[in-house]
């Protein structure tokens, strides 16, 4: 689908749908659909004294507009009451919007910048999440389907229409924005809803690539013996029960000064995690697929950056390997010496996402780096804690939490913050190596981010679990049933906002 901006009136510009916002408290119609409802000979006015079109949130009403107007047909959708219009709410709104635009067969659809009176963002931003929203919401993975169920016609065009010329040149900086975080976001869903006999360590490695040479970014893959050579023990160790060979994947984007120090992206590419040894109950196991979206979601923002031209360095890792229970797969109680020389006992080889990430960071770290940031489906003691809507943070540093806090408010993508106390540690003490990965009961996405916090140095650090978000068990408004890559629009929005 094409986005695009234009200046003009509602009542102008031929379309196939027309969509429009309404809030619940307006008692009379807002100046700028005055001339729609005289077109329709009142047709709004009586929608909304009938009772058929009240303005809550997510409500919709589709008009034919019979010849009256351009546009073929007008789409009213209901934002709820101005005190709680949100941006997210406006996302939430055009991935509905989207969804019965596509219904109707329309091949165009345009809409005005939405909620300008009660969002306080600037145009540039909603239109931004007025793109996000309406691509988001038509996501679906149909790649595995014999017959195409659905034959609906593709959605052309979405236009966005701006009321004042001088609103134009941001709007469609937002749109711009818009377009490169919710591609890099159904890129990634698109990798965990690949089943894992297709999306293996290997087969990331090749999107990996193909990512590189369509945008001129640096690509490096270390193979088994590469990280033998290092002395990738957490990679090694995991890889060990799998036939599929691990894969070390990093990115190179160089958007900024030569002499800028990177930002580091790590995301967790366990691409199918059975659990090992320590296996999991068969319930819900195919879900664990998409224990790598850690990994798909930096692919994806490592993509958004330099489709965006972002003017930061930005490094992605990715460390990818399967979780098995081979013959030769890392028993409870053997030892690993990770990258950075620390030796871990692996107490239960379902705590796999940690000791990846331990060479991960530790990897990182050589960059010398302004900071690293992980993400990764790590505990399901977050899913415990946080439920499916926010996703748990730990760092070391207060001001780079700051900021992903923020980004994650813009993106509609919210982190909740966890303590990282050193007495924490105390619960990952072994008898025989220098710790264990496991942390006993209590705490568990804490324990997690302990761990993980052994292997970073002093850098500035902040770790995302995404456990609680990555899947969801019902279609939202521009939320796929499923793999829901949730993360990933929060790391482009980090990005941009770095990237000034
Ligand atoms: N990939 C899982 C965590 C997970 C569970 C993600 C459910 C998404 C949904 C991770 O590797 C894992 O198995 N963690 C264990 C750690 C435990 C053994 C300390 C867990 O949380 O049960
Ligand atoms: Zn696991
Ligand atoms: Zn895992």
């Amino acid at each position: 689908m094409k986005c695009q901006v234009k200046e003009g009136h509602l009542a102008q510009g031929a379309t196939d749908v027309l969509v429009i916002s309404g809030y619940e408290d307006e008692n009379t119609l807002p100046k700028a659909h005055q001339a729609l409802d005289d077109a329709l000979g009142g047709q709004l006015r009586e929608l909304r004294s009938n009772g058929e079109f009240s303005g809550k949130n997510q409500e919709s009403a589709l008009i034919h507009t019979r010849k009256t107007l351009p546009a073929k047909r007008i789409l009213w959708l209901g934002l709820g009451k101005k005190k709680d219009v949100t941006l997210d709410r406006v996302r939430q709104a055009m991935g509905t919007a989207f969804k019965k635009v596509r219904q109707t067969g329309a091949e165009t659809f345009s809409a005005p910048v939405f909620a300008t009176d009660t969002v306080k963002a600037p145009a540039s931003d909603i239109a931004q999440a007025m793109v996000e929203g309406a691509m988001l919401g038509g996501y679906r993975f149909t790649h595995y389907r014999s017959e195409n169920e659905e034959p609906s016609k593709e959605i052309r065009t979405m236009t966005l229409l701006a009321n004042r010329a001088n609103q134009v040149s941001g709007m469609k900086t937002g749109v711009r924005r818009g377009e490169a975080s919710a591609h890099a976001t159904s890129f990634a869903r698109d990798l965990c809803n690949h089943p894992a006999n297709v999306m293996t360590p290997s087969r990331v490695a090749q999107e990996a690539q193909s990512i590189a040479e369509d945008f001129g970014i640096t690509l490096t893959v270390l193979e088994s013996k590469d990280q033998e050579k290092l002395g990738m023990g957490g990679m090694l160790g995991v890889a060990r029960g799998s036939q599929e060979p691990p894969k070390f994947i990093v990115l190179e984007y160089a958007g900024g000064r030569k002499k800028d120090r990177p930002v580091v992206l790590v995301g967790k590419t366990i691409t199918f995690d059975s659990g090992g040894i320590s296996l999991k109950p068969s319930e819900n196991m195919e879900q664990m697929k998409a224990d790598m979206t850690g990994g798909a979601e930096v692919l994806g923002a490592v993509r958004a950056a330099a489709q965006l031209r972002l003017r930061v360095n930005v490094v992605g890792i990715l460390p990818a390997t399967e979780n098995m229970p081979g013959g030769r797969a890392t028993k409870p109680g053997d030892i690993l010496r990770m990258l950075n020389g620390k030796t871990v006992e692996v107490q239960n080889t379902d705590a796999e996402g940690r000791l990846v990430l331990a060479d991960g960071l530790a990897y990182a770290a050589r960059f010398n780096p302004q900071c690293i940031v992980d993400v990764a489906t790590l505990t399901g003691a977050c899913i415990v804690a946080l439920g499916q809507f926010a996703i748990g943070m730990l760092g070391n540093d207060d001001a780079l939490k700051a900021d992903l806090k923020k980004a994650g408010e813009q993106a509609g993508e919210r982190v909740w913050e966890m303590p990282l106390w050193e007495e924490y540690f105390e619960q990952l003490k072994s008898d025989v190596a220098d710790m264990r990965n496991i942390g006993g009961r209590g705490g568990g996405m804490i324990t997690a981010g302990m761990f993980l916090s052994k292997f970073v140095d002093d850098c500035p650090w902040v770790h995302l679990d995404i456990a609680s978000t990555d899947w969801s068990s019902s279609e939202r408004p521009y939320i796929s049933k499923g793999p829901t890559a949730i993360g990933t629009r929060l790391l482009v929005q980090w990005l941009i906002n770095r990237s000034g």
